[in-house]
């Protein structure tokens, strides 16, 4: 089926999530099957990128989180690591007008701090360029950590209830989901993750408390738009019970 009868289908086919969460997995894999270094998959993951966060767009959904880079990830061998931030920052020079010009508000999520100056404020340059956009919300994960993210959260409870101005009371999963990154986006509704790895890798722990989970054998490097729109019509099939009985 053709990418636009897929849209078609999907656009008809029940809801569109609103937000879609996507671990990016298989880079280094697609690389090897070529005999190739990692970098390389690295490279060509950006190309689907670039075509996903436009057909999320053109899908109608609202936020699309991509999970670019771990906490875990800055173990990773330190030419691995530059080759990386590399890339982050080539794909800010060669996508950021291409983002504007399409509605896409970029956000940061994770510990930006950990990232050298320069991609830092690269990545911050494509934060502000993009500010305003109205068709899709993109928060890239880079240097991410779900339980550093919690952590992060009840100290600033902590230190409100110190300073007086909050009692323990009055913590609630509305308070403490407004203290996270995602504080503004809805919970993921579908979670993404390529490469068969059937696990989170301390991803979005709290927000995916009830999301539906699709994983598709595919490395990330070959995942296309037809994939994207593939997993929507997948959680259109799904029955979400939230833990209730359905009326039959
Ligand atoms: C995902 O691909 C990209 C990042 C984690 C940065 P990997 O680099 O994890 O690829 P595999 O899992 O080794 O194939
Ligand atoms: C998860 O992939 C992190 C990203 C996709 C950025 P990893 O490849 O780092 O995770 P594990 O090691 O397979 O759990
Ligand atoms: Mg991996």
């Amino acid at each position: 089926m053709s990418s636009s009868d897929l849209l078609q289908q999907i656009r008809t086919g029940g809801e569109i999530p609103r937000h879609v969460a996507i671990i990016m997995d298989g880079n280094g894999r697609w690389a090897k099957q070529r005999s190739r270094p990692r970098t390389f998959g690295h490279r060509a993951g950006m190309r689907a990128v670039r075509e996903v966060v436009e057909a999320a767009a053109d899908a109608g959904v609202e936020v699309l989180t991509l999970y670019a880079f771990s906490q875990e990830n800055w173990g990773r061998p330190p030419a691995e690591v530059s080759a990386l931030m590399a890339l982050l920052e080539l794909y800010v020079r060669r996508e950021r007008e291409d983002l504007r010009g399409k509605g896409v508000e970029v956000h940061m999520i994770g510990e930006v701090g950990r990232l050298a100056p320069r991609t830092r404020r690269a990545m911050e340059s494509l934060v502000d360029h993009t500010a305003g956009g109205q068709r899709l919300r993109l928060n890239l994960a880079i240097s991410y950590g779900s339980r550093t993210e919690i952590v992060n959260a009840a100290r600033r409870l902590a230190e409100r209830v110190l300073d007086g101005t909050l009692v323990p009371g009055e913590i609630d999963e509305e308070l403490f989901g407004q203290q996270l990154y995602t504080a503004s986006d809805p919970d993921p509704d579908l979670l993404i993750r390529t490469s068969g790895e059937m696990r989170i890798s301390n991803f979005m722990l709290w927000q995916l408390a009830y999301s539906e989970i699709h994983v598709t054998p595919v490395l990330w490097p070959d995942f296309t738009r037809e994939h994207l729109f593939g997993a929507i019509r997948d959680f259109q099939r799904r029955e979400r019970r939230f833990g209730r009985v359905l009326a039959s």
